[in-house]
């Protein structure tokens, strides 16, 4: 018997307000046509003024919570990954823990964008294989659309992305059979830094040449809007997701086709579909949510396994491959028996 960890509940939250492809070329400078051809999206939510990350994050893990069958003080930790945090500090797994209820117990933000659920995931299993913990809220959650540059000129990055946020709770676990037991089997997480201005949020921020953080200069010229070199990106996530997803695998002795089913991160259904066409996999064991959500980041993974569950894509037992690849460059991939 080996100690591990292993998903016991799982949950999701997306704002009420659908914002189609036809409500952005009111905006923007972009066509219904052009966003679903190059990159599959069809709507994507968007919150009210009065929402912020955390209130989303709160959603998603109350469900996780009472999926998992626990009660909120069983939770002995909260790990929060998001590139939207409610403020810069302190981070918006302590404003979910207040919103939560559960005073004391420790929290972590993590800053991978969309990379950032799998290394959540991954640091809640490490912490739970330390046999230091033994039930972790782990949570994906962004508010992309109060950060978009919505003016004519913002369509090179304001029809991707979308709010939402997903959670799921990791319990201790003892695995007899390594290969039947529902568990985390293994993750491989990755960084290329010198890649970080290939998609990245300039300001603010102290790397300017400029005494305060934020100045009227960085709001003038736009270095508040995220900014990306779109094809960089397109061909790096291929490669990266690819090559992480197949080390992993033989690392860890599963064949592509023993999986049941593939949770990719959603930026681009093109990107997607290469995935499956490289690595040979069906495109039916690819679930895809990005035609729905656009891509909303850290919380992509988790919004699409608790929409897997919900259309009964995903039952226990099943054995999932998960990878992601975004900004920094960060990419990783994770094998689990839900
Ligand atoms: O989660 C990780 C983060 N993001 C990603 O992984 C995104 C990866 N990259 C992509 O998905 C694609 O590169 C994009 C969807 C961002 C762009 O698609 P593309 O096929 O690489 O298009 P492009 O950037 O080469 O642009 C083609 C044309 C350009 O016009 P010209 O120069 O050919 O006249 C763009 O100005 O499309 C234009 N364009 C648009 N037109 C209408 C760019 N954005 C838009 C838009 N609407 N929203």
């Amino acid at each position: 018997m080996a100690l591990s960890s292993k998903i016991t509940g799982v949950g999701s939250f997306v704002p009420e307000r659908v914002v189609t492809n036809h409500d952005l070329e009111k905006m923007m400078n972009t066509s219904d046509e052009w966003i679903q051809q190059r990159t599959g999206i069809v709507e994507r939510r968007w919150v009210d003024a009065n929402t912020s990350t955390s209130d989303l994050a709160l959603k998603a893990s109350i469900e996780a919570i009472e999926n998992a069958g626990i009660d909120k003080n069983d939770l002995d930790m909260i790990i929060f990954a998001t590139l939207s945090p409610d403020h810069d500090f302190p981070g918006a797994g302590c404003f979910l823990q207040d919103k939560l209820g559960v005073p004391g117990i420790p929290t972590l933000d993590i800053r991978q964008q969309c990379t950032g659920f799998l290394y959540a995931m991954s640091i809640a299993d490490k912490f739970i294989k330390s046999g230091s913990n033994k039930n972790i809220l782990v949570i994906g959650a962004e508010i992309h659309s109060k950060g978009l540059d919505r003016s004519p000129e913002g369509r090179n990055v304001g029809v991707l992305f979308g709010d939402g946020a997903g959670a799921i709770v990791m319990s201790a676990t003892d695995v007899k059979d390594g290969k039947a037991d529902s568990h985390i089997i293994n993750c491989h997480l990755h960084c290329d830094g010198s890649y970080a201005k290939e998609l990245w949020l300039p300001g603010p921020g102290t790397g300017f040449n400029s005494e305060n953080r934020c100045d009227q200069k960085m709001l003038d010229e736009g270095l508040h809007f995220p900014q990306m070199n779109g094809k960089v990106v397109f061909v790096n996530a291929v490669k990266k997701m690819s090559q992480s997803l197949i080390n992993l695998c033989k690392e860890s002795e599963v064949k592509f086709e023993d999986i049941d089913l593939f949770l990719f991160h959603q930026a681009n259904l093109r990107i997607n579909s290469k995935l499956a066409e490289m690595m040979g996999i069906p495109e039916e064991k690819v679930f895809n949510t990005i035609q729905k959500y656009g891509n909303t980041t850290a919380a992509t993974i988790p919004l699409g396994m608790h929409d897997a569950v919900k259309e009964g894509k995903l039952k226990p037992g099943m054995l999932v491959a998960s990878a992601a690849f975004g900004s920094g460059f960060t990419w990783a991939s994770s094998l689990y028996r839900f």
